[in-house]
């Protein structure tokens, strides 16, 4: 890992707020991430980690601040264009539609990114390529055997990973996961937590996770959010031993 400061950020969010009338759900918010990092965002609920999410995805605009990605302003920009510079996301809530398969929920969003969504969506069979990155997603993710099932047959932990793959559909830089472990069994917790890292390979990961040991498994550094704020910062063994974070979880803030 980067301390020096030297290598720049890939992502950077500079005083980053967003209220909903008088609350403040993301406060100042100063974060650099590096490119290949694997940062997770720990914090209560509330404590505004889907937000910071939604900002860094263009699906909300801050009230202040700026976000930079590869040092480029794309504070305002909308979802598909920040999308198109290389940022995914999953979903805390899966997004996958039950009465599609498997392989059309990754298609559709692996079309969606090719920007041919409109025009050749009925000749998709015939887009090799599109064919392809779909079944190299739903490989990737160990779910080729089930491509032909409805995504809404699918056991919740498996509809997860469709969410997940739909996301990687882009094959982007940046993947942020919102809760992916969120209502599966600690089996497939185990068995996503094993994954992440090899998804990770190649792109930067930023992680909410309320799974200690999934975070600790995966994360190289860990940004903790009390209240909007950021609370702590550093590598899980900091985290860990921070008595700020201690006293957090101690006196019930967390
Ligand atoms: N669209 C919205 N309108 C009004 N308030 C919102 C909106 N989105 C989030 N909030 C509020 O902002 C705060 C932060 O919410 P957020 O969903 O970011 O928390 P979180 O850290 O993701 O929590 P959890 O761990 O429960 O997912 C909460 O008090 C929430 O009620
Ligand atoms: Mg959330």
């Amino acid at each position: 890992m980067d301390v020096s400061g030297a290598s720049p950020c890939q992502l950077e969010l500079r005083g980053v707020t967003r209220t909903f009338g008088r609350l403040v759900a993301v406060d100042h918010v100063d974060l650099c991430v590096h490119a290949g990092e694997r940062k997770a965002i720990i914090g209560p609920n509330g404590a505004g980690k889907t937000t910071l999410f939604n900002l860094i995805s263009g699906l909300l605009a801050p009230t202040a601040g700026q976000i930079l990605f590869d040092g480029q302003d794309i504070t305002r920009l909308p979802v598909h264009a920040i999308a198109r510079r290389g940022v995914a996301r999953s979903f805390q809530i899966t997004s996958v539609f039950p009465h599609l398969t498997v392989f059309d929920n990754v298609r559709a969003a692996v079309l969606a990114h090719s920007g041919q969504a409109w025009s050749l969506l009925r000749r998709a069979d015939r887009l090799p390529a599109v064919t392809a990155r779909t079944l190299a997603v739903l490989d990737e993710l160990g779910l080729a055997d089930r491509r032909d099932w409805p995504a809404g047959v699918l056991s919740h932990g498996d509809r997860r990973l469709v969410d997940l793959a739909m996301a990687l559909a882009s094959d982007p830089r940046l993947l942020l996961l919102d809760e992916p472990t969120a209502g599966m069994s600690p089996q497939e917790t185990r068995r996503l937590a094993e994954l992440i890292p090899r998804l990770a390979a190649g792109r930067t990961v930023i992680l909410v996770e309320h799974d200690m040991d999934v975070v600790m498994s995966v994360a190289t550094s860990i940004l903790v959010l009390a209240r909007g704020a950021k609370l702590a910062e550093g590598t899980p063994d900091e985290i860990q031993r921070d008595p700020r974070v201690q006293e957090a979880y101690l006196g019930g803030v967390i």
